[in-house]
């Protein structure tokens, strides 16, 4: 009884090690008989063996896998760098583009420079923004108005707007950026500052040559809130400097109120050049030039306050006509065309 269980015991481990190590399995049956402490031993190589194996597959397997994760990476990297070359060709594009178009607009003033020297007559001068216009310049920006024997006068940059309600216009002074200051004296009044893109007086003396035809000005104004509103003066002159570039007004329409008729036939002032009507120097307490009566109801060439309120001070970018004198605007630009244009 006892050998038959030791046997069937035998059997239970042999049967065991068949299903865990199959190579046992395959060496020849007599071995079958071989006692169950040898088996065990031989049995428990071949386990080590299997383990050894299996922790080879597996870090073989981690391996594999190390280098697929690697190989992705690469790939990624691959992709990212093409992008960023894809990029660099597009900006390598953009900049020819821009380029080209510089070097395009160069050759127009040119040809329009060449047009001027031949001989003509005062009708057919590049004399404003409003003849860039009639000469098919229909696009908003910078141009360079040749200078005019015929007339006397340097050439000079302008910014032309050209899309504003039928376009041809002028643009004679902007406020924008709040970097450029306006409390200057008479002299660069006079002759102009600021950047032309950006925030610039064009200049008295371009002013009242320009104004020397009948003029419309066009004033556009916008606030802290994002809302805009304009003034037009279907007439508007200056005399010249011996006069003090005295302002003339006439004919007031729009929707942001009359504030320049206040200032309406006074000479322009500047810090050091106090021809207000005034016992104050209102340059001074304005922090501007500009045509001070005493002194103000508007002050566009006044100081650029962010985010309007400026109740401390009198010396903002003032329209008391839409904001009072206490708001300084956000936006400012002064633009003129002939009376008798036509788009
Ligand atoms: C396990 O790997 C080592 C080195 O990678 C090798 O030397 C050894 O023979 C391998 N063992 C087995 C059982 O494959
Ligand atoms: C103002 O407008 C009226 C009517 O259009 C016109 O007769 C007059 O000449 C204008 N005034 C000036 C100074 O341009
Ligand atoms: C305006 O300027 C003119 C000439 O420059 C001068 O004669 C006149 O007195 C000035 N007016 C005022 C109010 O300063
Ligand atoms: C400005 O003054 C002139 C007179 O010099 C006058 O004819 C004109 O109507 C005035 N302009 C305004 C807007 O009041
Ligand atoms: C503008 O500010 C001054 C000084 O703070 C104040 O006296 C005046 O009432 C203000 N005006 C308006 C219209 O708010």
């Amino acid at each position: 009884m006892r050998t038959a269980t030791a046997r069937t015991a035998v059997v239970a481990v042999a049967l065991l090690l068949v299903v865990l190590c199959p190579t046992w399995a395959q060496v020849p049956p007599k071995k079958r008989a071989v006692p169950a402490k040898a088996a065990r031993a031989q049995c428990c190589d071949e386990v080590r063996v299997l383990k050894v194996q299996v922790a080879n597959l597996s870090s073989l397997l981690e391996d594999m896998g190390r280098r697929q994760e690697a190989d992705v990476r690469s790939l990624v990297r691959q992709v990212l760098e093409l992008e960023k070359q894809n990029h660099q060709q597009e900006a390598r594009v953009t900049e020819a583009e821009s380029k080209y178009s510089e070097i395009h607009n160069r050759v127009e003033i040119m040809q329009l420079q060449a047009a001027q020297a031949a001989p003509h007559t005062t009708s057919d001068a590049i004399y404003d923004c409003a003849s860039l216009y009639n000469r098919n310049y229909k696009i908003s920006g910078e141009y360079k108005l040749p200078k005019d024997d015929f007339l006397r006068t340097p050439d000079l940059d302008v910014y032309c707007d050209m899309e504003t309600n039928g376009g041809g216009w002028t643009v004679i002074q902007r406020r924008k950026v709040g970097l450029t200051s306006f409390d200057r004296d008479w002299k660069q009044y006079k002759n102009g500052f600021g950047t032309i893109r950006g925030d610039f007086w064009l200049g008295n003396e371009h002013i009242f040559r320009l104004t020397r035809q009948p003029t419309v000005l066009r004033i556009e104004l916008e606030d802290w809130e994002g809302e805009a509103r304009y003034t037009e003066y279907g007439f508007f002159t200056l005399s010249n400097e011996l006069n003090s570039y005295k302002l003339f007004l006439a004919n007031y329409s729009g929707n942001a109120g009359d504030s320049l008729r206040y200032h309406n036939n006074t000479n322009f002032s500047t810090k050091h050049k106090d021809n207000d009507k005034c016992v104050d120097d209102c340059a001074q307490l304005r922090k501007g030039g500009y045509w001070y009566n005493c002194c103000t109801d508007s002050n566009l060439n006044g100081m650029f306050y962010r985010y309007g309120a400026h109740t401390k001070n009198s010396d903002g970018i003032t329209w008391y006509g839409w904001h009072g004198p206490n708001y300084s605007l956000k936006r400012v630009e002064m633009k003129i065309r002939p009376q008798n244009f036509t788009p």
